[in-house]
């Protein structure tokens, strides 16, 4: 009996925890931001090495937030073996902790007006707006609403009072538990978009080619840069969101594995909605360094124009709007947590604060769509002067700091236990992590300070 109980203590954490995980990497980093970052970087070139960065750096500072994580809520017997690490890691802490919180903040609030045009895309298209549109039709539609400030205020605030609303009231759970039937749900959508892509647009081959042939002379430093960066960002790397979840890990949770599949299906998300978006590109002649709005302009033309595609387009939207939530109360909750610890603000006052300033500094980048269009800082608009700030520099710099931290600073023969790694396969742990994925990171930076 006792042997039962267990057992299913054991299964609830982990699953609990591969939902939240899952549930914070999957989101519209996957769905309108690689297909966009694709586009803009010049298609396989960009694809080929954010499927390197996943790999060799993203999978490896993964395990190592989680393995800090798991080790700051440690028992005694590793907190004793490691007296001497411990100073280190207190302010590796602090340096990740900081940075991560602003990184988070700064995410939310461009992440926010973008999961506001998905809950917008809602409503236009169970209205039948897109009915038997084409590109520019669908195109047209999305200028205008870019322009109309006032409606991007509208769901902007919509969004952020959904996420706010959700972690003040702590009702995280139930949400993670929700975006279980969710997560496969959007993964059937997208396959079945796949597949009008494949027989309904005449142009499936030349979408597999711009994404999948390998183009190496296209990839130079800034490709690179770019890839690096969207690999933190889509696996929620870099802010030490990772690292709280693992924080409440059990020592059964296996982190290579549990890494695996959580890269895995964030992975595979993200490459079923490039096959589905790519081949509409192609066949209505858009462009496919659109930017921004390139999920926007051609979903639709296939919601508007296939059988049965004002459901699924609602339904496509709202599982969207799912698998945003999911993320963005993730990146809510380190500065609601900052404000709740140093602040007199209870849990529910931190949130409100914390989401009230991020949504008014999301007011500054849905007004770089029209208004403030003008206004830039280093050459960019505020909206990307933010995603650019974060996702380039903010989380790869904390990331490296993560690996150094954990490949050499941390006991090895303590990790070696704690990955169940032996010979053969702690040797690749060990290149991987001491030299692959930290020596990757800085070579990424000087390739892209040098072009
Ligand atoms: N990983 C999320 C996505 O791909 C975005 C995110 C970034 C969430 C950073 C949390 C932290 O959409
Ligand atoms: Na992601």
């Amino acid at each position: 009996m006792s042997t039962q109980k267990q057992s299913h203590a054991q299964w609830g954490s982990r699953m609990g925890f591969v939902l939240a995980a899952t549930g914070s990497a999957v989101g519209l980093g996957n769905i309108w931001k690689f297909p966009y970052m694709t586009g803009v970087s010049g298609g396989s070139a960009f694809v080929l090495t954010y499927l390197l960065c996943i790999a060799l750096i993203g999978l490896p500072i993964l395990v190592a937030e989680w393995l800090i994580g798991r080790r700051g809520q440690k028992n005694p017997i590793h907190a004793m073996e490691d007296v001497a690490a411990q100073n280190q890691r207190a302010k590796a802490w602090s340096i990740i902790g900081m940075v991560g919180v602003l990184g988070s903040f700064l995410i939310l609030s461009f992440y926010s007006v973008i999961g506001g045009w998905a809950v917008d895309y809602i409503f236009m298209t169970g209205s039948g707006t897109f009915a038997g549109l084409d590109g520019d039709g669908t195109g047209k539609i999305f200028t205008g609403f870019l322009g109309n400030h006032e409606q991007l205020l509208v769901w902007h605030t919509v969004f952020m009072a959904l996420t706010i609303g959700i972690v003040a009231m702590g009702v995280a759970g139930g949400l993670e538990r929700a975006s279980k039937l969710m997560m496969p749900g959007l993964a059937v959508v997208l396959l079945i978009l796949v597949a009008y892509g494949a027989f309904a647009t005449g142009a499936f081959g030349r979408a597999l080619s711009f994404l999948f042939t390998p183009d190496w002379s296209k990839i130079n430093g800034s490709v690179l840069l770019a890839a690096l960066g969207h690999a933190f960002f889509t696996l929620s790397l870099g802010m030490g969101i990772m690292m709280s979840y693992g924080s409440y890990l059990g020592q059964e949770v296996n982190l290579l594995k549990t890494a695996r599949t959580v890269v895995i299906l964030d992975t595979v998300i993200a490459l079923f909605a490039g096959m589905a978006i790519f081949p509409l590109v192609f066949a209505n002649n858009l462009e496919p360094a659109a930017g921004p709005g390139l999920i926007f302009v051609t979903l639709p033309i296939a919601f508007g124009n296939m059988t049965g595609g004002t459901l699924l387009g609602v339904l496509f939207f709202i599982l969207l709007t799912f698998a945003a939530l999911t993320s963005s109360i993730s990146l809510l909750e380190p500065t609601v947590e900052l404000l709740e610890e140093k602040t007199p603000l209870g849990r529910k006052g931190a949130t409100l604060v914390a989401g009230g300033a991020i949504w008014a500094l999301g007011i500054a980048c849905l007004l770089s769509f029209n208004l403030w269009s003008e206004f830039t800082i280093l050459g960019n608009n505020i909206f990307d002067f933010l995603d650019k700030l974060t996702s380039k520099f903010m989380l790869p710099l904390t990331g490296l700091g993560t690996i150094i931290f954990a490949a050499w600073f941390m006991n090895q023969e303590s990790i070696r236990k704690e990955l169940g790694l032996q010979g053969g396969a702690y040797m690749l742990w060990h290149i991987i992590s001491r030299f692959v994925a930290p020596i990757g990171v800085i070579i990424v930076f000087v390739a892209s300070l040098m072009s």
